[in-house]
């Protein structure tokens, strides 16, 4: 079965970006299936940083198709702007890269529309990234959203005009004006962008692939617990992230599906708001965010952190029938003397649960801890998995018992080279 699929297992920002580049050599397409712009993958090999929003992670290796699947939501000039800067640094794409007529396009009324709405939120705001993810796939589901094969067609002028003019009346529901006026010609000449490239059938040709024998990664933005439906629900993001999501963002049968890889920092992260049980207010979290340099990929917002969350990995463990674990991180734990892991929750009565809680239960619920000792280690010195602190050996053996799930990477440092596979065992 040559179709893998990865995923994060947090709220986002676990390393998928990275991981997808070190696995790539091992695969011949790499494939986004859902999110869009809101997502920052980070890639770091020869001395340089990359950030990706839409184009998929796999774009550096020369070898590889980079496919924008039918679930991917994709703005046009955000995607002109990532592709330019690959341009600058000499990377080759043109040829390597194909775009789902079906996917979603982003228009400047969607991303007007995701202010206007978080505004109204009033204190209740979601913290989006103000990329016009949720307008564009509330469209998309309302069944008038625009496509990207839409572009090819003689009317797409006046599509896009209705739809602008739907999107005004929403706004105007709200007392504001939609205010796009100064991004259209920078939209439309990114929409003539998009013209030149492949924009395709994406579903036939990966399936086409199949039927040859290739073997498919496909990568998944966000995190599990962003993800509309199993995340913390509003505080989440409109597409499936969970592996599930693959098929549909994709048009990949479920049989194909071997690996699913789960990609989990060493501790916990969280941008924007919603419920974090074991979010650190204190010192401890400010040591992570500083060792972690945990600001957002996308806005450069400070990421809240905390410590790793065992009940709601498993959750998504559970969702994913998730086959491997990547820890990534470890290294940012390097100079703690204990690492805290939560195993279980308390409720106010003293009962306690190894289910996720539902969000009205987070609020009232401590998570509860067990502490294992620090490996006080520089690990981003390491290259040898054999050579790993017993601590650390100590702490990957346990997560593996409590999670039941193999973790076969440690990754102890951004770039591709500061990964550790733990094959010795
Ligand atoms: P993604 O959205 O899941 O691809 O993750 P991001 O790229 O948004 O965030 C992960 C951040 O951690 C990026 O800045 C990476 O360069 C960095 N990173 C990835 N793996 C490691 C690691 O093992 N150690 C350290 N210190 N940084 C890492
Ligand atoms: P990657 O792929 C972390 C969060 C936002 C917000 C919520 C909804 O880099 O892991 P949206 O813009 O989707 O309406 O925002 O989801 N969010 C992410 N957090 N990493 C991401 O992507 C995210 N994409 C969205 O911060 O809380
Ligand atoms: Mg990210």
């Amino acid at each position: 079965m040559p179709v893998d699929v990865l995923v994060g297992l947090q709220w986002g920002d676990e390393g998928k970006g990275k991981i997808v580049d070190v696995l790539a050599p091992t695969y011949d397409v790499v494939a986004r299936f859902q999110g869009g712009p809101n997502a920052g993958h980070t890639l770091t090999f020869g001395g340089v940083k990359h950030v990706l929003h839409q184009v998929p992670s796999g774009i550096f290796h020369p070898h590889i198709l980079n496919v924008v699947g039918n679930g991917v939501v994709l703005d046009p000039v955000v995607f002109r702007q990532e592709l330019q800067k690959l341009t600058d640094r000499g990377i080759n794409w043109a040829a390597n890269l194909y775009i789902s007529k079906k996917a979603q396009l982003i228009l400047p009324s969607h991303r007007a529309l995701d202010r206007i709405s978080e505004d109204a939120r009033g204190g209740s705001k979601i913290g989006s990234t103000l990329k016009g993810i949720g307008p564009t796939y509330q469209d998309k589901i309302g069944r008038t959203g625009l496509r990207v094969g839409d572009v090819l067609l003689p009317d797409f002028q006046q599509r896009y005009e209705e739809a602008v003019a739907r999107h005004a009346t929403l706004a105007a529901f709200h007392n504001k004006e939609l205010e796009i006026e100064a991004l259209e010609a920078d939209f439309f000449s990114a929409v003539e962008f998009l013209r030149s490239l492949q924009l395709t059938d994406t579903e036939y040709l990966l399936n086409d692939l199949l039927k040859q024998g290739k073997k498919i990664l496909a990568e998944g933005a966000q995190g599990s617990l962003l993800d509309v439906d199993f995340g913390t629900y509003p505080y989440v993001t409109s597409s499936s992230t969970i592996v599930a999501g693959a098929c549909t963002g994709l048009g990949i049968a479920p049989r194909h599906i071997d690996k699913v890889y789960g990609i989990s920092k060493a501790y916990c992260t969280r941008v924007g708001s919603g419920p974090f049980p074991t979010e650190l207010l204190d010192e401890v979290g400010e040591q992570i965010r500083k060792a972690g340099s945990e600001f957002g990929s996308t806005t450069g917002r400070p990421r809240r952190c905390g410590w790793i969350d065992l009940p709601a990995l498993r959750y998504s463990i559970m969702l994913n029938g998730v086959t491997e674990i990547h820890l990534m991180k470890a290294d940012v734990l390097d100079e703690f003397d204990e690492i805290y892991v939560c195993t279980h929750y308390e409720y106010p009565d003293g009962q306690q649960t190894d289910h996720l809680p539902d969000h009205g239960d987070l609020q009232t619920m401590k998570p509860v801890y067990k502490s294992l000792p620090g490996w006080k280690t520089e690990l981003q010195k390491l290259t040898d998995p054999q050579s790993l602190p017993a601590e650390l050996k100590d702490y990957v053996q346990f997560l593996e018992n409590y999670l039941e799930v193999p973790i076969s990477i440690v990754s102890v440092g951004p770039d591709r080279v500061s990964t550790l596979h733990l094959n010795y065992r």
